[in-house]
């Protein structure tokens, strides 16, 4: 049975469009709890764009299941989290100008630097998830460097258009997770899921988690979010 957590950016996305206060991405967090949501994500990006220290702060003060800070490896941002303290942190690749998370982290190319974050975050006490492409050699580096979970980028299988593209795309997800479980790390997956395309994961049950965001909270807006947030653990719960 595979688990969901709540990415609540997009809750802030939305504030920040009228830049005033409502609606509340740490409102938005305790209703995800309430649908039994198994966690809590969000995106300190290093321009602040959406979620902002007074969220994080709110958050971690609130949320009772799990909290997950995505951020890119950088001195400021490693340097909240270790005050922060969430319960996990995911190390994800950010470029300034990209409108969403385009792709998972270069673990081949940057080890040593990922090594010694992952190594002060789990000092602190932080478990410490790496955002990945599914990539044999990104899984296996990712081990090296220390990661305890890999979050498996679905972003390329969403995507694709082709069904011969998807199928493709699908099966390299399915052989990392497979890659993932034999190395003995926990393998979670996120980026462009929604309630048609995430169908498909029922065969892939070595994934144990999924972070999804934006058609939960795209979905919220029509049927609002706690039906949206039930709807997408019936579905999950099924895996
Ligand atoms: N996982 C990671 C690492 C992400 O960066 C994002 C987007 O913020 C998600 C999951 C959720 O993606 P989506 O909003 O497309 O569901």
């Amino acid at each position: 049975m595979a688990l969901l957590s709540v990415n609540v950016d997009h809750i802030a996305t939305i504030r920040e469009a009228r830049g005033i206060d409502e609606p509340d991405p740490v409102l938005a967090a305790g209703i995800a709890e309430l649908a039994g949501a198994e966690g809590i994500i969000c995106h300190l990006r290093e321009d602040k764009r959406h979620i902002k220290d007074r969220d994080l702060e709110l958050l971690k003060k609130m949320v009772k299941t799990k909290l997950n800070l995505e951020m890119s490896p950088v001195k400021n941002l490693i340097d909240t989290a270790l005050t922060i303290k969430p319960d996990l942190v995911t190390l994800v690749p950010e470029k300034r100008e990209e409108v969403t998370t385009e792709s998972g982290l270069d673990v081949v190319d940057n080890k040593e630097e990922y090594k010694r974050v992952t190594g002060a975050l789990k000092e602190a006490g932080i478990s410490v998830s790496f955002f990945i492409d599914p990539d044999p050699n990104q899984i296996k580096e990712s081990l090296d460097a220390g990661a305890d979970i890999i979050e498996i980028h679905t972003g390329y299988y969403c995507e694709a258009v082709l069904e011969s593209e998807i199928l493709r795309e699908f099966e390299k997800i399915k052989e990392a997770a497979k890659l993932g479980v034999e190395l003995n790390l926990k393998v979670h997956a996120g980026h462009g899921l929604n309630y048609v395309n995430i169908k498909r994961f029922s065969s892939i049950p070595e994934i144990k988690e999924y972070s999804i965001g934006h058609s939960i909270i795209a979905r919220a807006v029509m049927v609002g979010l706690d039906q949206a947030i039930r709807e997408m653990i019936k579905l999950v719960s099924q895996f």
